[in-house]
């Protein structure tokens, strides 16, 4: 990916972020989902008094953009940090479960994770290493 790209998407998540609900943990979490044709989906993170309620960022965007018959994805921008502070200051990395659900629609080998402090600021990485060994539906047959 072009860094003009990576920091359109990044600053995508990092927009993202100041819409998240997170009156329990304080963690705002903002993530861009980039597809194939250059369209970009956007989620937050909205928490819930029963905790497990609660969606993660990731899966926002995905979900919003599955749920509008996208499946076809090239990278997933995530940003992650304190509520009260401008920008992360530190770089998030998705959940598991997050992992677990790129996996049903992306390829290991092709689809990039960006964990984004800044446009300028960020690390990259397939999403074969943040899950390697994935369950997968080739596991069921
Ligand atoms: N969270 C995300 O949205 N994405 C991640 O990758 C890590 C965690 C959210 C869930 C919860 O609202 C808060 O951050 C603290 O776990």
């Amino acid at each position: 990916m072009e860094d003009q790209q990576i920091a359109m998407l990044a600053g995508k998540a990092l927009e993202a972020r100041k819409l998240s609900y997170c009156p329990y943990s304080g963690f705002a979490v903002g993530a861009a989902l980039l597809c194939r044709d250059g369209t970009v989906y956007t989620g937050c993170n909205i928490e819930n008094s029963a905790f497990s309620a609660t969606v993660c960022a990731e899966r926002t965007a995905i979900f919003k953009a599955v749920s509008e018959g996208r499946r076809d994805f090239a990278a997933l921008a995530v940003a992650g940090g304190k509520r009260d502070e401008e920008s992360p200051t530190d770089y998030c990395m998705p959940c598991g479960v997050c992992r677990q659900v790129m996996a049903e629609f992306c390829s290991p080998a092709e689809f990039t994770v960006i964990s984004v402090k800044s446009t300028g600021d960020y690390r990259s990485y397939k999403l074969g290493e943040l899950l390697p060994g994935a369950f997968g539906a080739a596991s069921m047959k």
